[in-house]
């Protein structure tokens, strides 16, 4: 039996991911490391918690001796690392924090991947979740691809863009066996709602404002997490070490036209006459050093590993919205305690 570790498996994504692994692979053991941040959740994963090939171990990345023991004691197979401090307005507030877990953290499994794996890494995987962000910005022409040069802008980016160099830099150096990913902006369940979508369906929802930086321009691809978490599959099983592989959806979206289709959706499911959620739209300052524009070419991995988004968006947003709609109870239990802190310091001055 394989043992495979994911980092950071009670976050959204990652949760996804652990998901997909313990239902579609008895046959591995799935150990899931995470620290439960504020971002970590493990009622994201009650439908798996009982599983025998599905272990949950409270842990963190930055602790370089407790990661090197793990390593230790259950000598991993593979390793798919989700891990980070993921919320740019927060590394806007609180940098720091970000280079601990995001660089700190990835080279410290890195370290002990390399230490047990004792230069023998004959089916062994080191897999980098990484973003499309470490690209920089695009102006409205233009997508990136796996040569596009690295040019972040946030404290967010930089430390996953330095994660990434430390990623390659160990393969070149050590031979430790790593792939990365870059996947665009993930929306779906069990996301936490300081992100746009989970933001704003709250906020519509309970009748707030919702905080459009800017002007509302910006554009992001949007991909369904599942669709992401069924392409970290597929890297991980088939993809080439040493390669990297874009994700994306093919989805380019304007914040604003984004913001007014979920406004008319909700409108539609609340009851509400049409054009009531639109009257909750407030522009607020823009986010600091804002990227404009992000859109991923995915030819690569459509091309090398036949993997397409199996979802289009008008039915992603749809099923999205209904989750959040449906789970109540998730959703207030994680907008309380600290949450409500969060929320009027991140929106205080704007
Ligand atoms: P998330 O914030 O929802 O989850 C992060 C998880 O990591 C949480 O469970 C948290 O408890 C855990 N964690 C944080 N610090 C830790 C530490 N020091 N030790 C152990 N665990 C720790 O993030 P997400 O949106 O699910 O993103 C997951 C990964 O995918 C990240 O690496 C992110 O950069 C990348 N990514 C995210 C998106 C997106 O749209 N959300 C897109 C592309 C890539
Ligand atoms: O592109 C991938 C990235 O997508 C991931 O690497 C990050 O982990 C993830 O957080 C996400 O980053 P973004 O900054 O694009 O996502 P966010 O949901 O924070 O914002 C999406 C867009 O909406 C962005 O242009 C900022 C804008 N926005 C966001 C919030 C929270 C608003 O206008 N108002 C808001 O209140």
């Amino acid at each position: 039996m394989k043992t495979i570790l994911i980092t950071g498996g009670a976050g959204f994504i990652g949760s996804h991911v652990v998901r997909l692994f313990v239902n579609k692979y008895p046959e591995y053991k799935i150990v899931n490391l995470d620290k439960l941040t504020y971002a970590g959740n493990l009622n994201n994963l009650k439908d798996v918690e009982n599983k025998p090939n599905y272990e949950f171990v409270k842990g963190d990345i930055v602790d370089e001796k407790f990661i090197q023991k793990l390593f230790e004691e259950r000598k991993f197979d593979g390793v798919i690392h989700l891990a980070a401090e993921s919320h740019v307005d927060r590394s806007i507030s609180n940098p720091t924090e970000f280079v601990f877990t995001n660089v700190i953290g990835t080279v410290n499994l890195l370290n002990a991947a390399k230490f047990v794996w004792k230069d023998n890494f004959d089916g062994k995987r080191f897999y980098h979740i990484s973003t499309d962000e470490v690209y920089g910005s695009l102006g409205n022409e233009g997508m990136f691809t796996e040569e596009t040069a690295y040019d972040p802008h946030s404290p967010y980016s930089a430390s996953k863009a330095s994660s990434d160099h430390f990623v390659r830099a160990y393969l070149d150096t050590f031979g430790v066996p790593t792939l990365i990913s870059n996947c665009s902006n993930n929306y779906g369940s069990f996301q936490f709602p300081e992100k746009l979508i989970p933001l704003f369906i709250h906020n519509i929802k309970n009748n707030k404002p919702l905080p459009v930086y800017g002007k509302g321009e910006n554009v992001r691809d949007w991909l369904w997490v599942v669709d992401h978490a069924r392409a970290i599959d597929t890297i991980f099983h088939d993809g080439k070490v040493g390669e990297t592989y874009n994700i994306g959806g093919f989805n380019e979206w304007t914040n604003i036209a984004l913001i007014k289709t979920m406004c008319q959706k909700m409108d539609a499911k609340l009851g509400r006459k049409k054009g009531e959620s639109e009257k909750l739209i407030t522009y607020v300052k823009d986010r600091a050093g804002h990227d404009l524009r992000y859109a991923i070419d995915a030819t690569k991995i459509k091309k090398e590993l036949g993997w397409e988004p199996s979802l289009q968006f008008e039915e992603g947003i749809e099923k999205t919205i209904d989750w959040y709609l449906e789970n109540e109870e998730w959703l207030n239990n994680v907008t309380s305690g600290d949450y409500q802190k969060y929320y009027e310091e991140q929106y205080k001055e704007r």
